[in-house]
């Protein structure tokens, strides 16, 4: 499946994060019960945690997807975002949760939150499954954390690397090597 030699350790097993998901899913539902509600989550590497956290959500919702890019090599964020698909419908007036994979530098969702804002949500809020807060550059509001973890780069788990092992079932560190 993935050549041994790329994983570095396995930083989160899938026991681990399903058990995690579901304990954010029921803050959610604590938060957001009897309320309208919006996953937006943020494509590509947020859609394996999107499909397990609406499982872990009993609050009727409704999902939507945007995709963003950032200029840049493949590991490292720019700064400077670009929308690649935005949503399907209206936010105005809902409750929205961005449903994002990991935040680092913080620019994607910096610049996602603005230009959001501006479309008139009646909130606007952020889940993230992971969160490296070292590499932060700009301030972002989180409400839901699943785990902060160290200055590595990860994959696994939607995470790629070069676009692939997405599909791990587990959050793996990158062995140093493959580092550019
Ligand atoms: P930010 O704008 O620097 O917060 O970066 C956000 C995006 O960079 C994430 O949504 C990921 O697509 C990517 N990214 C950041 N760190 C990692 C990592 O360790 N592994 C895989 N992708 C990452
Ligand atoms: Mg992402």
């Amino acid at each position: 499946m993935i050549d041994p030699s790329y994983i570095a350790e396995i930083l989160i097993p899938s026991d681990k994060l399903q058990a995690r998901i579901c304990e954010l899913g029921a803050e959610v539902d604590r938060d957001y019960a009897g309320q309208d509600l919006l996953l937006l989550a943020v494509l590509k590497g947020s859609v394996l945690f999107l499909s397990d956290l609406m499982r872990c959500i009993t609050t009727p919702h409704s999902i939507d997807f945007m995709a963003t890019s950032s200029y840049g090599n493949a590991m490292e964020s720019s700064g400077v975002v670009r929308i690649m698909k935005d949503l399907d419908q209206s936010i105005e007036g809902r409750n929205v949760l961005i449903v994002e994979d990991i935040i680092d530098t913080g620019h994607t969702l910096d610049y996602l939150v603005r230009i959001l804002k501006a479309r008139g949500p009646k909130s606007l809020e952020i889940c993230t499954l992971l969160n490296k807060p070292a590499r932060r550059e700009v301030p972002v509001p989180v409400k839901y954390i699943g785990f902060d973890i160290p200055d590595k780069f990860v994959l696994g788990y939607g995470l790629d690397f070069v676009e692939k092992y997405r599909n791990l079932p587990y959050i793996a560190v990158l062995s140093p090597e493959y580092y550019t």
